[in-house]
């Protein structure tokens, strides 16, 4: 299929795709799933609203052919999909050269990361927001130890799916107290260990600007510790600015959305589980494609229905937040996609 590359109004293509296939988590993080309202009760989308692995497939095909180059898969968690090893089958099948990454919680790589590697995952993220047992509870809800994300890392490691990412996000008050813990915990493994300011994502996680720990704070925190110098970008639009330890010991990452946005190089498309395409982690919602999929529309009318909505998207939510939050106090109050639903 010959590739159409599409650009938005603000003159960005569309290069990543992030698919979610699955609204559900065996986590709880308050930021992102808090146990008081995702509790026994909580009804998560039934079977036959999440797309299946035909039209997940179907999708992929067609983005590719708008020059997509590289497709992450996330969750809630990603691992909890059953059958998730044959998704990925299918999606190497798609195109040898791919990059295809996920990201998740760990706590199952122990049981999947070898039939991932397999089935032609090449590499991974993995969230980790602290090695202290207490912060690591109360930041992942409780229900798993530190350890079995460790467990869970060394998994990935034996299944050849490095370099692995480490994300950590970054709460004041919360976790900050240990990132020089994880920084020397990971300093000479070749993992990239990757610092994620705290945003507004969603509408449920009481938000505000206090608990941001900024980038460049973070930087300085670790340097003092482990003097840091900074790299060039692997790629124009990376999100995560790089730095390496002077002693050779590898590098980390910083992603600052919040102090220093990035949307100007914004490439990323994210599908929801059930079928929506959502332009920015701010978006409001999403353009359904299920919908049409399920009433039999052909290829052209999905390719024409992605197409209008890129050319169209004008967002950049990061970079007018600061404006917003001056009118309003706050971050602005309005419907929104939910973190679990688009994985980050
Ligand atoms: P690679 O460079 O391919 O390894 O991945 P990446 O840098 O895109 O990293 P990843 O997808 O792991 O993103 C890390 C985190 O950065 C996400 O979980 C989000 O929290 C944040 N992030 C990623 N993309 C965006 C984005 O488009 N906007 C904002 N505001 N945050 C983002
Ligand atoms: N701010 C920053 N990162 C977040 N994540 C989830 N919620 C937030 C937030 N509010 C991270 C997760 C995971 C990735 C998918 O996004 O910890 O690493
Ligand atoms: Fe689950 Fe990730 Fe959300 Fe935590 S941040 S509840 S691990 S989906
Ligand atoms: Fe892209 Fe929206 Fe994030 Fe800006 S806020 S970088 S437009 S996803």
């Amino acid at each position: 299929m010959p590739t159409e590359a599409l650009t938005d109004r603000l003159r960005r293509p569309l290069r990543d795709l992030r698919v979610s296939v699955l609204d559900r988590c065996n986590f709880r993080c308050p930021y992102c799933m808090p146990a008081e309202i995702f509790g026994e009760k909580y009804q998560f989308l039934p079977r036959e609203e999440i797309l299946t692995f035909e039209e997940i497939e179907r999708l992929v095909r067609i983005f590719l052919g708008f020059g997509v180059e590289k497709l992450r898969i996330t969750g809630g968690e990603p691992l909890l999909r059953h059958g998730l090893q044959d998704l990925i089958a299918r999606l190497r099948s798609l195109d040898e050269r791919l990059d295809i990454a996920l990201t998740t919680n760990g706590s199952l790589l122990p049981k999947w990361a070898d039939s991932l590697a397999e089935a032609g995952l090449r590499r991974i993220t993995i969230s980790l927001d602290s090695l202290d047992p207490g912060v690591f509870h109360q930041m992942s809800g409780e229900r798993f130890g530190v350890e079995r994300v460790l467990e869970g890392i060394a998994a990935a490691e034996s299944a050849g799916l490095g370099p692995i990412k480490i994300n950590c996000v970054v709460q004041r008050g919360v976790n900050d107290e240990g990132l020089v813990d994880l920084a020397r915990h990971f300093h000479g493994t070749g993992h990239i260990l990757r610092f994620i300011e705290f945003m507004d994502v969603g509408t449920r996680n009481q938000w505000d600007m206090e608990q941001v720990v900024s980038a460049s704070e973070i930087v300085e925190r670790i340097s003092a510790e482990i003097p840091l110098e900074p790299v060039e970008a692997n790629y124009a639009g990376e999100v995560a600015t790089r730095w390496r330890y002077a002693d050779g010991g590898g590098e980390i990452g910083v992603i600052a959305s919040v102090s220093k946005p990035f949307c100007g190089d914004c490439t990323r498309a994210r599908l929801t589980t059930e079928g929506s395409l959502v332009t920015c982690l701010f978006a409001e919602g999403g353009i359904d494609l299920r919908g049409p999929m399920r009433t039999g529309a052909d290829d052209d009318a999905l390719r024409e229905i992605i197409s209008s909505t890129w050319t169209d998207r004008t967002d950049r939510y990061s970079e007018e937040r600061g404006g917003l939050m001056q009118i309003e106090g706050t971050t602005p109050k309005r419907e929104r996609v939910e973190m679990y639903q688009i994985g980050g």
